[in-house]
């Protein structure tokens, strides 16, 4: 066991973690945010992803001693109080799920792109999304909820 210092969803915190433990299982487990959820659990699916300093990661596959001194957020620190995120917004409003198992991934990984390009193109958007798989193929609608939650955003 190791104490890690980490911040998240914007809460300092001080966290024990086993040798060897991946990021998924301490926030799931330990911290009961399951937002984040299990799929291959071998990096391939994307359900998992969080951010970990504004990057997308997949949780599965991440170490959680590498979030030592560094910033994660999980669909559940996505949304500034009351008010959904754009991206989330955008999901609802389009509904880009069925199962909704994918969308946390989906949504935080979106969050990431944005992050760095705010007016992504269709192809961009498909091509950023790749490493997350949606089982329900609502793929055409979660491509048109990333660029509209993009609207929204440059508009401010
Ligand atoms: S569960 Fe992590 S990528 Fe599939
Ligand atoms: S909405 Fe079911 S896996 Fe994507």
């Amino acid at each position: 066991m190791a104490a890690i210092d980490w911040t998240v969803n914007g809460q300092r915190r001080r966290t024990d973690v086993a040798a060897g433990a991946m990021l998924l299982d301490v926030l799931r487990d330990e911290l009961k945010l399951t937002g984040a959820k299990p799929g291959c659990g071998e990096g391939a699916c994307g359900a998992c992803t969080v951010l970990l300093d504004g990057r997308a990661v997949k949780a599965c596959v991440t170490p959680a001693l590498s979030a030592r001194n560094k910033t994660v957020v999980t669909i559940e620190g996505l949304a500034r109080g009351e008010e959904l995120h754009p991206l989330q917004q955008a999901f609802l409003d389009v509904e880009a799920y069925q199962c909704g198992y994918c969308t946390p991934g989906m949504i935080l990984g979106a969050a990431a792109l944005l992050e760095r390009e705010p007016a992504p193109g269709e192809a961009r958007v498909r091509q950023a999304l790749e490493g997350h798989i949606c089982r329900c193929g609502t793929y055409p609608r979660i491509v048109e909820a990333v660029r509209r939650a993009a609207l929204e955003m440059r508009r401010g």
